[in-house]
């Protein structure tokens, strides 16, 4: 935990460290909190040390000079004891919350009776009692859990499986898509060019497609002047600003944007040859992009007809986080592969895959074995996390309060033209910020500033594909809670609306 918090010094300093850089440079920067003014002479790095950052610049995304103490539920305090509205829950794994003691007494008596024994050597019953729980919530019997540390190996053990039972090669995912940072997970992911460069060859035979985004469906903009086959729909079935799952998703059996799938079929890559798809059924970093129902319908057809396995990244929206256990349940599909991250250790680090156990069969030991993974204090949180959503009907809840969020949203998007769409589901809601709904060019300046406002006025608020605020509370969020940020949130955006922020919150909000 100490370790934890020093690491985020470091990381706060280095920005810290641009940050008084580019203050300077700017003829009217605005003046920050007091409370940031105090953090940066407490956090400030000692001069011996030339203020030097010790942690890798590449692991760092500057949003804002802060780094957190303590927190409690969605309360946020950082090192003056100012309180924030966490809306990221450090990036959608505080599901359960800040400081939840139930979790932290369960970790502390099991850290009490055994530090942990590496599974792969003697297997410890409190990884099997998590497996069983997680295959439970799937409502499938025969299936199987692997460990790993984080979400990306935990992709990267689905592509294995994938390649193993399939005995093919080729896997296709999605462009602007997250799968995690190691190399397996990193060559189907397709967000940043940072992420590819000066790194040599990658995991071949991987291809990416364009994810189904009604918001930004390029076939509406055919030159030739013809209309894309759901075009006509969109127009119907969506206010502009909805297009979401709560009945204005679009209705239809064709889709433009699942031919260039078919299209790849025929043009150059060999259905017969690929392992799997690995689809988020709700895109997270890309700006958390809500597909057809019927697009995932659709692509779980194409990958029965050619014996392609679909595997569900649910690192991001899983467990609870859309109201629903998978994210998938909303499309009504049924993924071969599952995959975990994020809060299935209850905030602490741990990836899952489940899979069919004929699936899990096709690899031998040790194909997939970490010394740490399936940590038995790790596997406590995360069962203990389960139990409180059980007994709290999270689902439930969530789904409360996401409706209730996305009403006061759409308040927004009814007031500004710049509010493109409101989507989402649960509490994993976005708000993509463009130039005007007309023309729906991302106004990625106008993201970071409205952000920038936000976090000033005690609103812990980030943004992902580069241009949609991302909403995502710990689910633990009061309705009192809720209302304040939305207030937070509506003042930032009236203060963007009359030009009150200047370009010096650039300098300081920068982003992926
Ligand atoms: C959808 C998705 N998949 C995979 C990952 C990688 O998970 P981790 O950072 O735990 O390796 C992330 C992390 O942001 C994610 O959002």
């Amino acid at each position: 935990m100490h370790i934890c918090i020093a690491l985020h010094i470091c990381t706060v300093c280095c920005i810290m460290e641009k940050f008084k850089q580019s203050e300077k440079k700017a003829n009217a920067m605005e003046k920050l909190p007091k409370q940031t003014e105090n953090f940066r002479k407490t956090c400030a790095f000692p001069k011996k040390d030339n203020g030097k950052s010790f942690v890798a610049d590449f692991q760092k995304l500057p949003y804002f000079p802060v780094s957190f103490e303590r927190g409690k539920g969605a309360l946020l305090y950082d090192y003056d004891g100012k309180e924030y509205i966490d809306f990221l829950s450090s990036a959608s794994t505080a599901n359960i919350g800040h400081g939840n003691e139930e979790i932290a007494e369960a970790v502390y008596s099991q850290m009490n009776k055994i530090t942990q024994y590496c599974c792969a050597y003697f297997p410890m019953p409190e990884e099997e009692r998590l497996s069983k729980k997680l295959i439970e919530l799937t409502g499938e019997d025969d299936m199987q859990a692997a460990y790993s540390n984080c979400g990306s190996e935990a992709i990267d053990c689905a592509m294995k499986l994938a390649r193993a039972y399939t005995g093919r090669n080729r896997i296709i995912s999605y462009k602007e898509s997250y799968h995690g940072s190691t190399y397996g997970a990193m060559s189907i992911s397709a967000i940043s060019v940072n992420m590819r460069k000066n790194m040599g060859s990658l995991v071949p035979d991987a291809y990416h497609v364009g994810y189904p985004n009604c918001f930004r469906c390029k076939y509406s903009k055919n030159e030739c002047g013809l209309k894309s086959r759901c075009a006509e729909r969109m127009k119907e079935s969506s206010d502009g600003f909805g297009a979401g799952l709560n009945g204005d998703s679009l209705k239809g059996e064709n889709f433009n944007c699942l031919d260039e799938l078919t299209e790849a079929f025929e043009q150059y890559i060999p259905p017969e040859e690929v392992a799997a798809i690995f689809i988020e059924p709700i895109g997270g970093d890309m700006g958390i992009v809500v597909p057809p129902k019927e697009y995932m319908q659709k692509l779980q057809e194409l990958c029965r007809k050619y014996g392609i396995l679909l595997v569900a990244d649910e690192i991001q929206q899983g467990l609870c986080r859309t109201g629903k256990w998978f994210s998938y349940e909303h499309f009504g599909i049924k993924p071969d592969i599952i995959v975990l991250g994020k809060s299935v250790g209850g905030g602490l680090p741990m990836g899952v895959t489940l899979a069919k156990r004929e699936i899990m069969q096709s690899l031998s030991a040790p194909a997939h074995v970490f010394t740490m993974s399936g940590h038995s204090a790790v596997c406590v949180a995360g069962l203990k996390q389960l139990e409180i959503f059980e007994r709290e009907d999270m689902n439930e809840q969530v789904a409360q309060k996401g409706r209730y969020l996305k009403r006061k949203l759409f308040e927004l998007a009814e007031k500004y033209d710049f509010v493109g769409q409101v989507r989402g589901e649960g509490l994993s809601l976005g708000v993509e910020i463009v130039d005007s709904r007309e023309t729906r060019n991302r106004d990625c300046k106008a993201a970071a500033k409205i952000s920038y406002r936000c976090m000033q006025n005690g609103l812990l608020l980030t943004f992902i594909g580069k241009n949609t605020l991302r909403i995502q509370p710990p689910l633990v969020i009061t309705k009192e809670q809720l209302d304040r940020a939305v207030e937070i949130l509506f003042a930032a955006f009236d203060s963007f609306a009359r030009g009150e922020i200047d370009d010096s919150a650039l300098s300081v909000v920068k982003g992926w």
